[in-house]
């Protein structure tokens, strides 16, 4: 029987068996992950992973992105109002719990992972009746957040499901064959930045101390760098990319490319005349250089340290104590971040596995080991 490892990720879901993350998005530049999206055209046909993702700019208010902040929550708590003031969503009452209303009706945050999952594990080829998985949630869920995971698993006829928190499966996907006490995982993904102290030191491993920021990620990297492109544009040509919110959208998911090529180009073109095509384009499409995004990223960076700060202070354990720094996430990527959080720590911090796979990864091993009943909330997974 498969047991797998799932990484449902506030903006990406990737799937992993046996320490390898599997193709959930054939035909997709990027096939092992899935995008945490799903969108409800006009045609009303639910679209779900890349499909969904690229309706953002269109129609943002039927496109959900980032449910997974979502899950769990009642309606009208302080949970449901931030996730309002940050996204274009209707939220609605859905017997309690707080739902998203979409033309195709009511939308609720477990039913958004339950199709997450089932489309994940689909294109993984693992449909069996009897698969077992392993799915990582962030250190900081509450109780409420974890049982609606486990339902979302059930409702994805999962015979057994187990939850494991994302930085112990960071951990141990790198630790795996060697041995360190006290390890940080630097989790700086799409939307959220997680901070945890993990012992290593002895079998399940054990978060120490937490702390995270649930708005604070590559989203807002992508939002920056639209936002100095607005300006510049408006500056140069006297158009206001940032009046027109879908045209605004479309500026950012181009920011979001555009960043991500950075990554190994020192320039990209963003085109103005696809974001705008009424817009009075005369001369040549605007540049992002990695000089650009270098300001950004330690901005974030920064913010990030008083949340290391905290981790520490609360378990007791000094900067020089730490044994090894693990990253994951994407945004982890940026230029220069890595070295940043090295510095702080004075110590290199490991990048060596594809951040965007190592919780998954990470989850998938831990599922192949015979304690684990060790992990937080099995279920079903009784031999
Ligand atoms: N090469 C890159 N350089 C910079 N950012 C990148 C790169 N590749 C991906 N990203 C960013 O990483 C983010 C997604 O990371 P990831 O898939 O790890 O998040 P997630 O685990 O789904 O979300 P979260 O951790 O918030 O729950 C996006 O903002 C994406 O733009
Ligand atoms: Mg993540």
């Amino acid at each position: 029987m498969a047991t797998l490892g799932i990484d449902l990720g506030t903006t990406h879901t990737v799937v992993a068996h046996n320490g390898r993350a599997s193709v959930v998005a054939p035909d997709e530049p990027r096939p092992t992950l899935l995008p945490s999206a799903l969108a409800y055209p006009p045609s009303r046909q639910e679209l779900v992973g890349w499909e969904a993702k690229r309706r953002r700019p269109i129609d943002p208010v039927n496109t959900l992105l980032s449910t997974k902040r979502l899950i769990g929550a009642r309606s009208g708590s302080y949970r449901a109002q931030r996730f309002a003031e940050h996204h274009p969503y209707e939220i609605v009452d859905h017997h309690g719990v707080a739902a998203f209303q979409t033309r195709c009706g009511v939308v609720t945050p477990v039913e958004a992972a339950t199709r997450l999952l089932c489309t994940a594990t689909m294109w993984s080829g693992c449909m069996t009746a009897t698969r077992k998985a392993v799915i990582t949630v962030p250190a900081s869920f509450e109780q409420e957040e974890r049982q609606a995971t486990m339902e979302a698993a059930r409702e994805s006829g999962f015979a057994g499901a187990a939850l494991i928190e994302e930085p112990v499966a960071t951990a141990i996907s790198y630790l795996d064959r060697s041995n360190v006490r006290y390890a940080v995982v630097y989790d700086l993904g799409g939307g959220t930045f997680d901070l945890a102290l993990v012992d290593c030191s002895r079998y399940p491993f054990r978060v120490v101390a937490h702390a995270g920021d649930p708005y604070l990620g590559g989203d807002d990297v992508d939002r920056i760098l639209a936002q100095r492109v607005a300006e510049r544009v408006l500056a140069e040509h006297r158009w206001d990319l940032a009046a027109d919110p879908v045209t605004f959208a479309r500026l950012t998911a181009a920011c979001e490319t555009a960043k991500v090529a950075l990554a190994t180009q020192d320039r990209v073109l963003v085109e103005l005349a696809e974001i705008d095509p009424a817009g009075p384009w005369t001369s040549q499409p605007t540049a992002l250089a990695q000089h650009d995004l270098v300001g950004i990223t330690q901005d974030l960076v920064r913010r990030t340290f008083s949340l290391v700060d905290h981790v520490l202070s609360d378990a007791g354990v000094r900067t020089k104590d730490v044994d090894a720094i693990f990253m994951a996430g994407g945004s982890t990527s940026l230029p220069g971040l890595r070295e940043t959080v090295g510095q702080y720590f004075s110590k290199r911090a490991r990048f060596d596995l594809d951040p965007m796979h190592v919780v998954a990864v990470g989850a998938s091993l831990a599922a192949a080991r015979p304690d684990l009943a060790g992990l937080l909330d099995a279920e079903g997974f009784a031999a």
